[in-house]
Parts: C-alpha cells; structure tokens; sequence
C-alpha cells in the first residue's frame, strides 16, 4: 500500500473526474474545503484522512484505524478475495467501512498476530526493515533441530528470485521440533524458504509479535482489538 499523499488539485481532478484546471479553478473560487477550512492554494499537499468537501459534496473522511487479528488457519491476509475468508471479514462491522489494508501479511495457513489498518504511513513503517520492527515467530518443524540452523540464520540465505542475502536472523531452539524465530524483514514465505535450504518442512508457523506489539493469550482465534495508542506510537 503506498502512502495516500498527494496534491489536492489532482486528488479532485481524479476524484470528480474533470481537469486539474477544473479543479484549480475551485479551489480558487473558495469552493473546496481542507478540514473545514477555505482550501487557498492549489498544490497543498492531502493524505487519506484530510477531510475534504468540495461544492458542498463530501468526497472524504476517513478516521485512522488500527487492528489486531488472531489470525486462524486458512484465513488469507487479503480484504477481498472471491473463494477464501478473508481476515477483514472477521473484524467487526465498523472496521469493514474504515478502507483497511494489511500491514504485513501472513501465509493462508500461518496463525497468529495479523495488523490491519487504514494508515499507510503507518504500514510502510511497520515493512521497512528495521531491528525496532522485529518479527517473532514460533516454529514447528518435521524434522529435528541441530546447532547448524542458528549460524545459518544468522549468516543469511541468498534468494535468488530477488537476489538478495537475508538479513541476520536470530533463531533460538525451544525443543527438537520448535524454534523461536526472530526477522527483522519480511520476504515473500521467508521463513518456510529458510527451512527449506535444511529440507526441512514448516509444519506450523504462528506469530506472535511485531515491535512492540503482542498477540495477547486471551484473544481467542478468529477475534480482533484495537491496537492503543502505545502500540500505535510504538512504531515509528
Ligand atoms: N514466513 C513464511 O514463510 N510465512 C509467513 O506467513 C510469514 C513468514
């Protein structure tokens, strides 16, 4: 999702489907309204949650929102999806009027901590890597574990397909089956990749937090909270 920011003439030229000197010329007559104010200028830059009206029609108004989803098993991180449930789907009413995107996705059968929001700042921050937005994750495996996998983590893989090398990964072994994974980026099945170089299948993938941010143990699968305001800042 990229940010929503953007000139005002060329969000009503787009919006109202007339030319952008359509739209200049009303804004210069006074006829556009930025947050309830006289919009003066032409080429004051809006995001998604400036509210705007113009010739007395409101064209937006959007209040920013944040969600956490336990996601199930077999939900996809999508909003629209024409054969599976969608993780939107199993937010409430409210959020399904609040033009929500996914900030991070999980695989259709990953579990666990899922963001949705309508903030695209806010996500792109949440994707950049970076070691204040680290990703955690528990991993059940099908074959057993040894010392190897946690230099090799931290070492990196080469991906071919995008011709990069991983950034270092911690991975701390929980039990013969289960390890702790923590990534500090987010790559196209990253995780199930990585075990893939040891031909070792994911056998259950679940995340529990991002940042600072916790999946809570008394948020049953299938529901969702609002994120507070902590968490919100938290990702900066
Ligand atoms: N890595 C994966 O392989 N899948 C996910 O859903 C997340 C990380």
């Amino acid at each position: 999702m990229n940010s929503k920011r953007g000139r005002i003439d060329r969000f009503l030229a787009s919006r109202l489907q007339v030319p952008s000197k359509q739209a200049q010329q009303w804004i210069r007559q006074g006829e556009v309204l930025l947050d309830g104010e006289r919009c003066r200028s032409v080429d004051i830059i809006i995001n998604e949650f400036s509210r705007i009206e113009c010739r007395g029609e409101l064209l937006q108004s959007l209040t920013p929102a944040y969600w956490l989803l336990h996601k199930p098993a077999g939900v996809v991180s999508a909003t629209s999806d024409a054969e599976h449930q969608t993780a939107l789907s199993l937010l409430p009413e409210i959020a399904q009027t609040q033009q929500l995107h996914i900030a991070g996705r999980l695989d259709k059968y990953t579990t666990g901590l899922l963001l949705l929001t309508n903030d695209s700042r806010w996500s792109e921050a949440i994707a950049q890597p970076s070691a204040s937005k680290r990703k955690h994750y528990r991993v059940t495996l099908q074959n057993p574990l040894t010392d190897a996998y946690i230099s090799a983590f931290r070492d990196g893989f080469y991906f071919d397909f995008e011709g990069i090398t991983t950034a270092p990964a911690e991975l701390t072994i929980i039990s013969d089956y289960v390890a702790d994974v923590v990534l500090t980026e987010g790559k196209y099945h990253q995780i199930k990749r990585m075990f893939g170089r040891f031909r070792n299948p994911v056998v259950a993938l679940h995340r529990y937090q991002v940042g600072q941010i916790v999946l809570d143990d008394s948020l049953p699968e299938g529901q969702a909270r609002l994120l507070t305001a902590e968490e919100i800042a938290s990702v900066g």
